[in-house]
């Protein structure tokens, strides 16, 4: 841009040959460029200005107002071409950073409740509604809670070492059931009446195989009371199971026995696949094992320091995972703590 000498050029030429090098300029880079090769310091522009010094005296005053008087107009078009700089990348800016608000949303991977709490809440809205409260009670246990003060005879063989996992300490567990929690519940309470159920882990010291895992949960309930008997039990787990497992499901009640209750029966429900018609799941019998239950037994009682002969109480005990296997066809224990994402996903 610079091609021809300034002494050759008149003011005129180089004020055209300046406005021409301004419109080419593209950025705001190139424009601060210009700006110093014509009006900088240094620049062409000063530089005529400087040369009045060696024209003739007449000719000076009219060269150097032209000359005074163009650098105002370039200064003023240096204005224009800044601010129009500027708008263009301003809106260059704006397209390239543009916003497509009709663009569907990529999805955010969240997680969920684990299928056992899930079912837990279930249970527990379920015993909720009928009155029972939640009541914790500990993992670690003696083992006078999971095996004396529930009447366990003392050679039974679920205080062998295959079946718990004993702590360092002397007589210190984790627990193999939930019962032990009744003792706590009932020393707690003691002598008002009760109505609670405690969910929790259970642990016990076994060959993990697709039916049996080391730990798992229960729900153990705990009714006790002046006028309790055994017509309350059968209502209130039959009125349970048809909320758990619809509205006409059929129960029936097995004799059975557990050291901490007498009687003791276990409760079944119509197979949820077949219907009671039989079928793999049921084992071609129609009915499906949900938990154990009986009157709790007066030593237990006594233990809970009830009397015996004014109180009576009901208890069960049932394993949430197996109801979840149950009403999901699953058929291995192991998933529910294999931490396998596409199993968990399932819920
Ligand atoms: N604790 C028993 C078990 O682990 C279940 C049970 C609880 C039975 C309460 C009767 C009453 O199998």
């Amino acid at each position: 841009m610079q091609d021809r000498p300034l002494s050759e050029l008149t003011p005129d030429q180089l004020a055209a040959e300046a406005l021409a090098a301004l419109e080419a300029t593209a950025d705001s880079q190139a424009l601060e460029g210009w700006h110093i090769a014509y009006l900088g310091r240094k620049g062409r522009v000063t530089q005529l200005i400087r040369r009045v010094g060696e024209l003739p005296r007449e000719e000076r005053p009219a060269f150097g107002q032209r000359a005074n008087q163009i650098r105002e107009e370039l200064e003023a078009a240096y204005d224009r071409q800044a601010q129009h700089l500027r708008s263009l990348e301003m809106e260059k800016a704006l397209a390239e950073g543009a916003l497509d608000v009709t663009l569907p949303g990529r999805p955010v991977a969240r997680g969920r409740l684990h299928p056992s709490t899930q079912i837990l809440r279930r249970i527990a809205a379920i015993w909720a509604d009928m009155g029972f409260q939640v009541y914790r009670s500990r993992d670690v246990e003696t083992d006078e809670y999971n095996f004396q003060l529930l009447n366990f005879p003392p050679h039974h063989p679920a205080r062998e070492m295959q079946d718990s996992f004993y702590t360092t300490q002397e007589g210190v567990l984790l627990r193999t059931h939930t019962s032990p929690g009744q003792i706590h519940a009932m020393r707690d309470y003691c002598p008002q009446p009760i109505r609670v159920i405690l969910p929790g882990m259970c642990y016990r010291y076994e060959q993990i195989t697709a039916r049996s895992e080391i730990q798992f949960h229960q729900v153990e309930g705990l009714a006790v009371g002046r006028n309790i008997r055994f017509t309350d039990l059968k209502g209130t787990l039959t009125d349970f199971a048809q909320r758990m497992f619809g509205a006409g499901r059929k129960t029936r009640f097995r004799a059975s026995y557990f050291p901490f209750t007498e009687p003791s029966a276990e409760m079944d429900v119509e197979c949820i696949l077949c219907n009671g018609r039989g079928c793999r799941l049921c084992k071609y019998t129609g009915w499906l094992e949900i938990l154990g239950c009986g009157m709790v037994h007066p030593v237990v009682l006594q233990n809970g320091g009830y009397d015996p002969s004014v109180f009576s109480g009901y208890a069960f005990g049932m394993g949430p995972e197996r109801v979840i296997m149950l009403r999901h066809s699953i058929e291995d224990i192991r998933y529910f703590w294999g931490n396998d994402l596409r199993f968990l996903e399932q819920f």
